[in-house]
C-alpha cells in the first residue's frame, strides 16, 4: 500500500426529511446571505425548493436564487453566478441538485475570489486559493460531488469540458435524503449507477500491490450498485435501494476507496470529450467507454480482471485460461449496463466516427499528456478505444 493523507471535512446529514434542517445548519455556521442554486424543473416540481425557501426563512437567512443549471454545466452560467454573488454580497452557496448544480456552485465559489476569468481555473492557467463555502442538498446519487474536491465545467464556445480538483471545494455539509431521489426517471437512475460504478472502477484498476482492504471496499460498492440499481429502477420508491445507492455514491467518490493505491481515470477523461461535444449524460458516456477501455487494456493485468469477474460478478475463474475469465467479466459489465437501459456503444447514442481523432487529440492535449494511470494512453490508444466503442 502507498502512503496517503485522507480528510473529508464534509458533514453528511443523511435521512428522511433532513432537508428541513438546512436553514438551521447554515445559521449555526453564521452565514447570512445565501445563493440558492439549482437546475431545471425537477426540484421546483417536487416541492423541494419551496421547502428549502421556508427553512431558510425560518432560520432568518436571506437568499437570492440562480436556477437553470444544465447537465454538463456551462461556464456562462457560472460567470452570471459570480456577478450575482458580487452584487448581492453573498457569503455562501447552497446547491440543490446533482453533480451539475454542485459543480456549478463550486465554480462560482472559486470564481468569486479569483481576479481573472473563472475558466482559467479549469484550463489549468491558475489555481484558486479561496472559495465561498458550498453546501449541498443532493437530489441524484451519481457524481459524488457532494463530498469530492472536484468540479467539471463545460465551455461550449471552445467545446471543452474540463475538471478542476481543489481540496478547498469540498462542500461544508451535504444533506442526503434518499426520498428526494424517488422522482428520478429510470434513465437518470441508471446513468447515476454507471457513474458510481465508474468512480469505483477508476480506483479498482490499480498498479499498486497489496491493497486487499480497499479492493474489498471497491468490490462491496460495485456489488451494492449491481444489486440495488435494478430494484430502484423497478420500484422508484424503494427506500432500501435508494438509501444504499445514495450513501454508496458519496463514499465511492470521497476517495476512501482510493486511499493507498494508484488510480486510473482514463475512462473519465475519454468520456468528458464525448459529453463536451455530444452533450450526452456523463453516466451514459461511461457505460459506453468503460467496457471499450477494458477490452483495450485487460492484458496489462489478467489477474486483476479475473478477480474483478470473480468478486464482482461471481464468474468462476478458469486457472488455465485467465484471459477467458477477464473477457467474461468485461462482457458481464457491458450486459449489466444494457440491462438497466444504458447504451454501451457509440452508435446507440447516435455518435459516429467522424470526430474520433479530434476527441482523442483533445483528450491527450495533442499527446502532451498521457491519459490514465493503469495503462498510460497516447492519442492513438484513445482513438482506438473510441473505435472499439463504435
Ligand atoms: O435540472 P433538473 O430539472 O433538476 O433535472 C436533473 C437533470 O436533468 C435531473 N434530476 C436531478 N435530480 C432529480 C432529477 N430529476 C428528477 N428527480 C430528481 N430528484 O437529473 C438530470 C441530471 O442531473 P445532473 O446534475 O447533470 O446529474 P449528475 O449528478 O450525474 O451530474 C453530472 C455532472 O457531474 C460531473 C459530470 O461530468 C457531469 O457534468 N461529474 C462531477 C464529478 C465531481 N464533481 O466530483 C465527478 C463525476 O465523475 C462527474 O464527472
Ligand atoms: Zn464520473
Amino acid at each position: 500500500m502507498e502512503s496517503f493523507e485522507f480528510l473529508v471535512p464534509t458533514k453528511i446529514i443523511f435521512g428522511k426529511d433532513s432537508e428541513s434542517r438546512v436553514g438551521a445548519e447554515i445559521a449555526a455556521r453564521g452565514y447570512k446571505k445565501v445563493l440558492l442554486h439549482y437546475g431545471g424543473t425537477s426540484a421546483v416540481k417536487s416541492g423541494l425548493i419551496g421547502k428549502v425557501r421556508q427553512s431558510l426563512k425560518d432560520a432568518g437567512i436571506s437568499f437570492v436564487e440562480l436556477s437553470g443549471v444544465l447537465p454538463n454545466p456551462r461556464v456562462s452560467l457560472v460567470r452570471e453566478g459570480i456577478s450575482l454573488c458580487d452584487h448581492e454580497n453573498i457569503d455562501m452557496i447552497l446547491a440543490v441538485g446533482g453533480g451539475s448544480v454542485i459543480d456549478s456552485a463550486k465554480a462560482i465559489g472559486m470564481g468569486y475570489y479569483y481576479d481573472g476569468d473563472v475558466w482559467d481555473l479549469y484550463s489549468g492557467a491558475a489555481v484558486a486559493e479561496k472559495t465561498l463555502p458550498v453546501a449541498v442538498i443532493l437530489t441524484i446519487p451519481a457524481a459524488g460531488s457532494e463530498s469530492s474536491p472536484s468540479s467539471v465545467i463545460t465551455n461550449h464556445r471552445l467545446t471543452l469540458k474540463k475538471g478542476c480538483t481543489n481540496e478547498i471545494t469540498r462542500p461544508i455539509f451535504a444533506i442526503l435524503n434518499p426520498e428526494l431521489t424517488y422522482t428520478l426517471p429510470a434513465y437518470q437512475t441508471a446513468c447515476g449507477a454507471a457513474d458510481i460504478m465508474a468512480h469505483i472502477m477508476e480506483r479498482y484498476f490499480t498498479n499498486t500491490p497489496d491493497v486487499c482492504f480497499t479492493d474489498r471496499l471497491c468490490e462491496a460498492g460495485l456489488k451494492t450498485i449491481i444489486e440495488m440499481a435494478p430494484i430502484a429502477i423497478a420500484e422508484p420508491e424503494n427506500l432500501n435501494a435508494r438509501s444504499n445507492i445514495m450513501w454508496c455514491s458519496s463514499v465511492a467518490h470521497n476517495d476512501l476507496f482510493g486511499t493507498g493505491r494508484s488510480q486510473d481515470w482514463g475512462s473519465h477523461a475519454i468520456e468528458h470529450e464525448l459529453s463536451a461535444i455530444y452533450d450526452i449524460a456523463h453516466g451514459a458516456g461511461l457505460a459506453i467507454v468503460f467496457p471499450a477501455w477494458m477490452r483495450y487494456v485487460y492484458k496489462h493485468d489478467l489477474d486483476r480482471f479475473a478477480r474483478f469477474g470473480k468478486c464482482v460478478f461471481g464468474i468462476e475463474p478458469d486457472s488455465n485460461d485467465p484471459e477467458a475469465t477477464a473477457l467474461k467479466a468485461i462482457d458481464a459489465l457491458e450486459a449489466f449496463f444494457k440491462s438497466i437501459g444504458l447504451p454501451t456503444r457509440l452508435s446507440e447514442a447516435g455518435i459516429d466516427e467522424s470526430r474520433i481523432d479530434e476527441m482523442a487529440e483533445k483528450c491527450t492535449v495533442n499527446d502532451t499528456r498521457n491519459v490514465g494511470g493503469f495503462v498510460p494512453l497516447k492519442t492513438t490508444d484513445v482513438a482506438a478505444i473510441y473505435r472499439l466503442a463504435l
